[in-house]
């Protein structure tokens, strides 16, 4: 089996693992033998840890994951360390580690120090002839302008040459959700090499793990038109879901479902993919990638003038989304949030996965608590939410307790549940963020005396 190595365990280099260790070659015998590389951190070694014991380190509902995982596990073709010289064998280095963008400043700015020195870690050890593939999201230009000469640098100081090790880009498209794993390897892919050479060898690498009979792979030109590329397919989303905003306040005040209207118009094929209203962007990707390119446009192009207006107010209003869901939430328990109980229902970004990352419900839980609500959260993936610092039941908790219910995140469980059963005879005012109840549960509810809300349709509706 040739030796892969993964760095970076998180929410894509932990799936990348498996995927590239569930990749078989015409006879099905196991084409890699991987190893996951984590930092020595808290983080890391729990994550290592897991995936040794052949468990997946985050909550999934996608099975095809976990059983993937745990034929790898069986066959011993995936193992985990906090060792770097696990690169030293490696004939590909697959980067999954994360870089970061400072909001604090009026201009966001990237700082790439610890991609540097992931890459460094890479590049002191790894033989010659090995391919470096960094799917990491990245401004653009950073492979070229910062990646590059890191690796030239440390191959230097070993006495080998520049293009001793090649160094590709192919980003990743990974859902996190109930197809975690089929969207690393059954999904349309963009590449591109440092050389022709890098190329080659990516297209060879990724035409392995990826079902590319299905999901052809698109080879780019330079690696910055790849980096572009991911950078601008987020921005395009963001924009996307940003511009349903104000569509959605205008349908609130007039009286109307904008969800009836949208499905409308989504039958024109060129309008498919419009977004539904909802509760606000989250992630670690939407929030953060649309500054991406205005930041490197200033610190690696070095051009002031280049302004990317759609791009950062797309930012500003999916910030501001859960402000809303504030303000409708207050009206409806008449103007006054002070000593309110309310229930939130999901705090994840995503349905069905437990990523708490930039949740818009975390902005909205702050908001809450500076009102003077009393808030209690429940999420079937998590029992723990990090970011606030709060312990979360294992069952739904009794409507009896609250003022307010505010379904927050569209889980597959909240979609499902029998809701009038678990109301009973309670009462309280449901708010729902992300379209979980049909118009029969909305009706049922009502006819029960209960008032039911939605972000994206008029009080009533
Ligand atoms: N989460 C998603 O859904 C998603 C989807 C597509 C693309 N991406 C992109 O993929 C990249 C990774 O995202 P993620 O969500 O997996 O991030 P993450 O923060 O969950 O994981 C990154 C991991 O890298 C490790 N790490 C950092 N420096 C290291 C080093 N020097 N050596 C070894 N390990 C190191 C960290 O300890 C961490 O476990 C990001 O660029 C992100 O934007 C994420």
């Amino acid at each position: 089996m040739k030796p892969v190595c993964v760095q970076g365990l998180g929410f894509v280099g932990s799936a990348m693992a498996v995927a590239i260790a569930s990749s078989t070659d015409k006879s099905g015998n196991p084409i890699y033998h991987v190893t996951g590389v984590d930092q020595d951190s808290h983080t890391g070694v729990e994550r290592v840890n897991k995936l040794n014991r052949g468990e997946f380190p985050f909550p999934s509902t996608d099975s095809t994951l976990s059983e993937a995982l745990q034929r790898a596990h069986q066959i011993g073709n995936l193992r985990a360390t906090t060792d770097p010289s696990a690169y030293e064998s490696a004939e590909v280095v697959v980067v999954d580690v994360a870089l970061d963008i400072d909001f604090g400043s009026e201009e966001p700015r990237f700082e790439t120090f610890a991609l540097e020195k992931a890459i460094r870690s890479i590049a002191q050890r790894v033989a010659e002839g090995a391919l470096i593939l960094v799917e990491t999201t990245v401004p653009p230009g950073t492979c070229e302008k910062i990646l590059l000469p890191v690796l030239s640098e440390e191959l230097k100081q070993r006495g080998l040459a520049r293009d001793a090790v090649h160094l590709a880009h192919s980003f990743e498209r990974v859902m996190p959700g109930s197809q975690y794993l089929e969207s690393i390897s059954r999904f349309w892919r963009v590449y591109s090499g440092a050389t022709t050479e890098a190329a080659d060898r990516c297209e060879e690498f990724l035409s392995t793990v990826v079902d590319v009979r299905e999901f052809p792979l698109k080879r780019l030109s330079s690696i910055t038109a790849s980096e572009t590329a991911k950078v601008m397919e987020n921005t395009y989303r963001a924009v996307n879901i940003a511009f349903i905003d104000e569509w959605t306040k205008y349908a609130e005040t007039v009286g109307i479902d904008l969800f009836e209207i949208i499905d409308a118009i989504r039958v024109r094929p060129t309008h498919s993919n419009i977004r539904f209203p909802g509760i606000g962007v989250g992630g670690y990707c939407l929030t953060k990638d649309p500054a991406f390119t205005p930041a490197a446009a200033r610190q690696l192009f070095k051009s002031e003038e280049l302004k990317f207006p759609f791009s950062e107010l797309a930012m500003q209003v999916n910030q501001a989304m859960p402000e809303h869901v504030l303000n409708r939430l207050n009206g409806a328990l008449g103007d006054d949030l002070r000593g309110k109980s309310i229930l939130l229902m999901g705090v994840s970004y995503r349905q069905d996965i437990g990523d708490t990352r930039f949740s818009p419900v975390e902005i909205l839980a702050q908001d809450l608590l500076q009102s003077g609500a009393n808030i209690i959260a429940f999420d079937p993936f998590l029992n723990h939410w990090s970011e606030m610092a709060l312990e979360l039941p294992t069952v739904i908790p009794s409507p009896n307790d609250f003022d307010a219910v505010v379904i927050a995140t569209s889980h597959r469980q909240f979609i499902e549940m029998d809701w009038i059963s678990w109301l009973g005879t309670s009462k309280p005012l449901i708010l729902d963020t992300v379209n979980v109840l049909s118009k029969t549960h909305r009706t049922e509810c009502r006819s029960l005396g209960i008032q039911v809300e939605s972000i994206g349709r008029g009080d009533g509706l």
